[in-house]
């Protein structure tokens, strides 16, 4: 892999292990299987990934405490609360991002299609082509439109010949709400786009290699709000093929994208449940408090 590209794309970056997971004894089944029929804190009927008493430490910092909860396939789950809570932190344990700082320490079970992603055998390359990462700043590839897409599908081997990978790159790019912008001038360097393009591009680039779940951290913060909307929409279209896990600051997003959402308090997650249910009858205070903009 060219350093780059490693460069402009942390999820690419080789990744050091320093995780020490233990599954919650009774969860565990042979095989590196984990029972998802085991009640955590929300539990869906059909989850692509569940987590199971996630805590993350950073030295003596505890980040994220004890955190349950379940994806749900095709589900939008947005993630909120005050800065500083533990979203980023938790987000980035779904595709072991956090192996990349070295004071993070991951305890619990995390696992995609029911395997646990931290289990020594897991590829850690591929577990991120399949739960993919969207940052805040959006960061394509210094390379073409074309090459931008081109490059995860022709790396994991997903087109077999020019024609294949053309057509991978163009429902990617369409998919991503981008394809009509840009069809023609496909060879033009990817940074030339405006920010809200180049979001979408990045948004294309993890569609491109097939992802089970796409992860977003705060993907629209830089943003104006004309590419805002537009990355909202793209959201909700994503839906049928992807799940999507949405860090954001901003309340109404969070309403308007998400089928579910967390909100968390200083590393808990206080309350997880439908997105119309968390903002009219939260369960807790805090929640109710902060939905109401009383602090955050
Ligand atoms: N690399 C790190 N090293 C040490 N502490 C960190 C690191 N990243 C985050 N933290 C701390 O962990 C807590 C949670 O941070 P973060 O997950 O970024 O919160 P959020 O995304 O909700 O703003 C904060 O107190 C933050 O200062
Ligand atoms: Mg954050």
């Amino acid at each position: 892999m060219s350093t780059e590209i490693a460069a402009s794309d942390p999820s690419l970056r080789p990744s050091v292990p320093r995780t020490r997971v233990a599954a919650a004894a009774d969860d565990s089944l042979p095989g590196g299987k984990i029972d998802t029929r085991t009640v955590g804190q929300v539990t869906v009927a059909d989850a692509v990934m569940t987590a199971r008493r996630v805590n993350v430490h950073y030295g003596d910092k505890h980040a994220v405490k004890d955190v349950s909860l379940d994806i749900g396939r095709n589900a939008v789950i947005a993630l909120i609360g005050p800065s500083g809570c533990g979203k980023s932190t938790f987000l980035r344990c779904l595709n072991r991002m956090n192996d990349t700082i070295d004071t993070a320490v991951v305890d619990g079970a995390i696992t995609l299609d029911g395997v646990d992603i931290y289990e020594r055998r897991q590829d850690v390359v591929q577990l991120r082509a399949r739960v993919g990462m969207v940052f805040q700043k959006p960061n394509p590839f210094p390379k073409s439109i074309y090459e931008n897409i081109a490059y995860g599908p022709r790396i994991h081997g997903l087109a077999a010949n020019r024609a294949e990978l053309d057509e991978v790159v163009q429902t990617s790019l369409q998919k991503a709400g981008l394809w009509e912008e840009v069809k023609d001038r496909l060879d033009h360097p990817g940074t030339g786009l405006s920010g809200g393009q180049q979001q979408r591009l990045c948004i294309a680039r993890a569609i491109a290699v097939d992802p089970e779940v796409i992860l977003m951290d705060e993907p629209c913060s830089a943003l104006d709000p004309r590419s805002t909307a537009r990355i909202e929409e793209t959201i909700r279209e994503l839906r049928s093929d992807v799940s999507v896990v949405i860090v954001t600051h901003n309340m109404q997003q969070a309403r308007r994208v998400s089928d579910q959402t967390g909100f968390y308090l200083n590393g808990d997650l206080v309350e997880y449940g439908d997105t119309e249910r968390v903002f009219t009858a939260p369960t807790s205070k805090e929640t109710a408090d902060y939905v109401a903009g009383a602090f955050g």
